[in-house]
């Protein structure tokens, strides 16, 4: 697959971590780009990112990459985490980054555009540019954990999200927890 990932100033760089080690196998081309702030978080939450050998990156600066044109064909962009502020930047269609610029290509080629956005509580702005964003045609994947599976670690917890938006790619990682499907009695 081709997939473009985004990631913003939001808290989760453990969520772009987890998509990276799932996406990074020689069948998928992946493309990476971050935002100023996205790399201020991941210096405060990481250090660093894992880069597989798969991955191009790409500033945020410039449109010299394929995907801020609709002639070049993707199957999927992640926004992975998404501040309010580029949801909101993504709603208003300024398009004057590369991210917001291959957000803004990928909605009006109606192509795969899945944000992942992290923030609570949500304002009555937050909601309103969620709303419009869903009406474009995006998914809108909030990062919000579930428990059911029993996580026992920060991966574990941060998997139960990166399943669901690789489910939303049409990549199912065979061990992906599913109701019903796997572990114990309870059904988990
Ligand atoms: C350590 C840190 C954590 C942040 N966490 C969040 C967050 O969880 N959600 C959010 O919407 N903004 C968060 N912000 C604020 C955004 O980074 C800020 O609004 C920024 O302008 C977003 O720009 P970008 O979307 O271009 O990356 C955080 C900022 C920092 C420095």
């Amino acid at each position: 697959m081709r997939v473009v990932l985004a990631a913003t100033g939001a808290s989760g760089t453990i969520y772009l971590q987890r998509l990276l080690d799932y996406l990074s196998g020689p069948e998928h081309e992946l493309h990476l780009v971050l935002t100023p702030y996205a790399k201020q978080v991941v210096h405060e939450e990481a250090g660093e990112l894992r880069l597989p050998p798969n991955v191009t990156e790409h500033s945020d600066k410039s449109m010299n990459a394929p995907f801020a044109s609709g002639s070049a064909l993707f199957d999927a962009m992640v926004v992975c985490p998404c501040s309010m502020g580029t949801l909101g930047r993504i709603a208003a269609g300024t398009s004057e980054t590369l991210t917001l610029r291959a957000a803004d290509v990928f909605l009006k080629e109606r192509r795969k555009l899945i944000l992942v956005p992290r923030e609570t509580p949500w304002s009555l702005i937050h909601a309103k540019n969620a709303l419009t964003v869903i009406e474009a045609g995006a998914i809108l994947l909030p990062a919000m954990p579930s428990f059911y599976s029993r996580p026992k670690t920060f991966e574990e917890l941060a998997d139960t999200v990166v399943w669901r938006i690789l489910d939303q790619i049409g990549i199912h990682p065979p061990n992906a927890r599913r109701w019903q499907e796997t572990g114990d009695e309870n059904g988990i």
